[in-house]
């Protein structure tokens, strides 16, 4: 299989995990994509999906899934998205799409969170893809400078707006040894958003394709 025919299987493969009649929360990027195709030949077995970006809102309602905000405060069962970087423990890296932020909020809602990746997202130690911050545009120069004490070689990601009208870092060079505890420290710089580590609240599953099918990961 090639890494798109991976994409494309994994994203089947999860509609498996979608729940009848319920509201689900939909990721970002090139294989969240592939999902919403699946998922949109199955659009009346549910109520509607959340969304974890403009783009993905943009695409659900292109294909006629009903689109719901978090805040009328429907039960989500499940949400499906994918990764950047995944470790054995399903502590994962995210924000390549730059959409982070709508997607830790949705991650933590969800009772259930259905990580979709193609094999090479898998890693033994996280920071090999650059580490994705979100960032108050005013401290942007300070959270990188907090950023090369711990390690990392900040790199503004130049022309990039999020949903949210900040701006991204992302951080190259980080060994990400200790996840959790990264997460915290990051967590407590001030002008930082999100950071697109999601250890404390990683995946529960992860589906990945690889050239001879799909693996079912648990950690
Ligand atoms: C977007 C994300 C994506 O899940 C991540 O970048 C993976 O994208 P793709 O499926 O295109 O490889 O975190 O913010």
């Amino acid at each position: 299989m090639t890494q798109d025919e991976m994409k494309k299987a994994v994203a089947k493969a999860a509609i498996e995990y979608v729940v009848d009649d319920a509201v689900i929360g939909v990721g970002t990027g090139s294989t969240a994509n592939q999902f919403i195709d699946c998922l949109a030949e199955i659009k009346t077995r549910i109520r509607g999906a959340v969304a974890s970006s403009e783009e993905t809102r943009r695409r659900l309602v292109a294909k006629g899934v009903p689109v719901f905000d978090l805040n009328e405060g429907h039960d989500i069962p499940v949400y499906i998205d994918g990764a950047d970087e995944f470790d054995r423990n399903l502590c994962l890296v995210k924000g390549g799409g730059g959409a982070m932020t709508r997607e830790k909020i949705i991650a933590a809602v969800a009772k259930k969170f259905v990580c979709i990746a193609d094999a090479s997202k898998k890693v033994a130690v996280l920071g090999q893809f650059p580490l994705p911050i979100e960032v108050i545009p005013m401290a942007r120069s300070y959270v990188a400078r907090e950023m090369v004490k711990l390690g990392g070689d900040p790199v503004y990601r130049e022309g990039f707006v999020t949903d949210n009208g900040n701006i991204i870092l992302d951080i190259h060079n980080l060994e990400i040894a200790e996840p959790v505890k990264l997460e915290n420290i990051i967590n407590n710089i001030v002008g930082v958003v999100t950071v697109g580590l999601f250890a404390k609240r990683g995946a529960d599953i992860v589906l990945m394709g690889h050239q001879e099918g799909i693996e079912v990961i648990r950690p």
